[in-house]
């Protein structure tokens, strides 16, 4: 269903376009000098009151301090100082684009604004779309070298999908996502420098250390109240967001995909298109901003978002490389025993993979662990009634492999530099058509032999030596391989409708809006400790539904952190996303199983409310955190509470849930107990939790007539 058409509106003859969302308005107008400046982005603002507002312009009339009013890109002509979200350098040595505004197209809800430079032949459209019931923008950019076939290249040395500007506010707030390998999803909140504050990524891949969502807001809101504006970019390679605030306050972000210095050269007739960077401004703290992100992610992005996600068995933690059948087959028929709908065979099932110095790049089972192939394996999981998924980390090769030794220069490599190896492995360069086409044709062979239901698609490192042997651009190397990654995806998806894909690098390094277009969850972590993941699954859903965070149960002692937590605190933990099962199953005792079998039992019951429902991030006292989960007609609610350490040995308050309806009353089905909303939304929900470190408990609430 298209938008209606006043969703998108452009009056020509005032320059001014119109984008209105359910709970905000963005505007822009294009300038005299034909470039197009922002105007506004936040509160339903009818066309009156947007007619009535200036653009912004500088504050004082002066040399330095003539800049224009902010761009909707900023080309690197004019009296323009900040971060250039456009800058090209023609075959006469000029750099800069100066623009005339050449029309514009709006179509299906999408706004297309047509520039092209004054002087070359060169032509922008800034693109604008909204979809229906989405508060989300989506915007990108598309360039092209109009110029004849004699023309010289016009050198990209950045092209952001787009400029964002926050209105003048006294003071504003950078929130942002920050970690490492085993601590993604880390959120910062700080305030926001006067200063250019860099997010970036310059790994080639979207990064465990920094992701490229942010949101800013003036330092007041909260989960609950306050104006944020909100941005993601849809890119699963090196990207670049610059952040800037200036002495006197204005306040803006330009990014998009590639980090500094990664240049592209457009020969005539060529057009360089960006990714997605989509935005989003809610009136209703973080915890709406999260929501919005969400529906937007379940109504635009995902491609299977009605679907349930599996309970997954996955043997990594248990096996590592010692893979066989017998043990696999062990440890497939206990998880069934448990309620697992979808069993993956992690790492070391291939080639001569028996440690990870060797066989990346050689995806036929590996005879001395399945002596009949994968076959036996998938049937009886499938047999058991569960879904047989398998690791794979396509884009990689050991240089001990059959691969590598056939064909050395198919790995990014500059010949006259070492190529540093990462976990004993070099990256293979996607952007060769020969070697994207292996990597399709092997993966959809496999998926065809072994009757695959689901793929874990793994990166274990980032790009280094970013060479191109013989190619006369070799940096698009940083865009050519992410848009390899995400083609093959998708001729998988599209000729496999059942498959299902699972996006890990390393755990959550590769987790964005575009990989998640065409993927069904992320590996979040791999740490699975489940006192660290409360902090990583907060940061992640920040931007990414439950759905799609995948969290497994795995043992105890943890491998990453060597602490012990009872199984009841990490199923606890991880039945707020997809939960998953990854621990050493053959080592847990009968009660223990019988423990687990119940706790996935009760996660089946609240399936639909964290995988479907709203969700809504609280904080208690005495160091509680929990998420509420609430069905969207807002009759069913699981409430998650965990509380890693004790303090005082007392009873933590109760937990205020502001969520719930005051007027309505709800029953504990587990406790036979009837709750007044408005006690449960202005005093709380007595918590009750068991004494000790590592208190969690799962209530379920459901609305009942009064
Ligand atoms: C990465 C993944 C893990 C596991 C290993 C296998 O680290 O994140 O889950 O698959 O690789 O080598």
């Amino acid at each position: 269903m298209p938008p209606t058409s006043s969703a998108v509106s452009f009056d020509a003859a005032r320059g001014l376009a119109v984008l209105r969302t359910p709970n905000s308005t963005y505007a822009l107008r294009v300038g005299v000098d034909g470039s197009p400046r922002h105007l506004h982005w936040g509160a339903v603002l009818d066309t009156a009151a947007l007619t009535g507002l200036t653009v912004a312009a500088s504050p004082a009339a002066s040399s330095f301090e003539a800049d224009p009013a902010p761009d909707e890109l900023a080309p690197q002509t004019g009296a323009r100082f900040g971060p250039a979200g456009l800058q090209v350098r023609f075959a006469d040595g000029t750099s800069g684009a100066q623009w005339n505004f050449a029309g514009h197209t709006l179509q299906d809800g999408e706004l297309r604004l047509q520039l092209t430079d004054r002087h070359y032949p060169l032509a922008a459209r800034l693109c604008y779309r909204v979809r229906p019931g989405s508060d989300v923008i989506e915007r990108w950019t598309e360039l092209t070298h109009t110029g004849t076939a004699d023309a010289g290249p016009i050198t990209v040395d950045r092209l952001d999908s787009a400029a964002w500007t926050a209105p003048a506010r006294p003071d504003y707030r950078l929130s942002h996502l920050a970690g490492g390998w085993n601590s993604e999803f880390q959120l910062h909140r700080d305030r926001l420098p006067v200063a250019e504050t860099v997010l970036t990524s310059r790994r080639g891949l979207t990064s465990h250390h920094a992701n490229p969502w942010l949101a800013l807001d003036d330092g007041t809101a909260d989960e609950e109240h306050g104006e944020v504006w909100s941005t993601a970019l849809a890119w699963s390679g090196s990207w670049r967001i610059t952040v800037h605030r200036d002495p006197v306050g204005r306040t803006g972000w330009t990014g998009g995909f590639g980090h500094e210095g990664v240049r592209w050269t457009l020969r005539p007739g060529e057009s360089l298109h960006t990714p997605v960077f989509a935005g989003l401004y809610t009136s209703g703290g973080f915890g709406a901003a999260s929501r919005a992100w969400h529906t937007h992610l379940r109504s635009c992005v995902l491609p299977a978002p009605e679907q349930d996600r599996p309970v997954v068995y996955n043997s990594w933690e248990a096996t590592g490389f010692e893979v066989d059948q017998a043990g696999q087959l062990r440890l497939a028929r206990l998880a069934a025993g448990l309620g697992a709908e979808l069993f993956v065979l992690d790492d070391g099932w291939f080639g001569r993979r028996t440690s990870d110095r060797s066989g990346l790049g050689d995806w036929t089972p590996r005879p001395e662990a399945f002596p009949d192939g994968l076959r036996p394996l998938a049937d009886e999981v499938h047999r058991l009634g569960m879904a047989f998924g398998l690791w794979v980390e396509p884009e990689m090769v050991n240089r001990d492999s059959d691969l590598y030794r056939a064909h050395p220069d198919w790995v990014v490599h500059a010949p006259t530099r070492d190529a540093t190896e990462l976990r004993h492995q070099l990256m293979l360069n996607f952007g060769r058509p020969e070697v994207e086409g292996w990597a399709h044709r092997t993966l959809d062979r496999l998926v065809r032999e072994h009757d695959v239901d689901w793929l874990k698609w793994d990166a274990n490192r980032g790009v280094t030596e970013a060479g191109w042997a013989g190619h006369p651009d070799p940096d698009r190397l940083w865009i050519d391989h992410p848009r390899a990654v995400h083609r093959i995806m998708d001729r998988l998806r599209a000729d496999h409708p059942g498959l299902r894909i699972e996006a890990c690098a390393g755990g959550g390094g590769r987790a964005d809006l575009a990989v998640l277009a065409r993927t069904d969850q992320i590996w979040t972590s791999d740490n699975t400790d489940p006192v660290d993941r409360i902090a990583i699954q907060h940061g992640f859903s920040q931007l990414f539904p439950a759905q799609v965070m995948a969290a497994w149960v795995t043992d105890s002692p943890n491998t990453t952190t060597g602490r012990t937590t009872p199984l009841r605190f990490r199923f606890h933990v991880a039945m707020a996303g997809a939960l998953g099962l990854g621990g050493d199953l053959t080592g847990w005792s009968e009660a223990e199983l019988a423990e687990a079998a119940a706790l996935v039992a009760r996660y089946r019951q609240i399936r639909p409310l964290v995988q479907h429902g709203r969700q809504h991030r609280l904080t208690g006292g005495g160091g509680v955190t929990a998420v509420h989960h609430a069905s969207e007609d807002g009759a069913d609610h699981a409430v998650l509470v965990w509380r890693p350490v004790t303090r005082f040995g007392h009873q933590p308050p109760a937990l205020v849930l502001p969520a719930l309806d005051p007027t309505a009353r709800y029953l504990d089905p587990d406790e036979g107990i009837v709750h007044s909303g408005v006690v449960l939304t202005r005093y709380g929900l007595e918590l009750r939790l068991p004494p000790g470190d590592h208190a969690s408990r799962l209530i379920r609430l459901r609305r009942v007539a009064p």
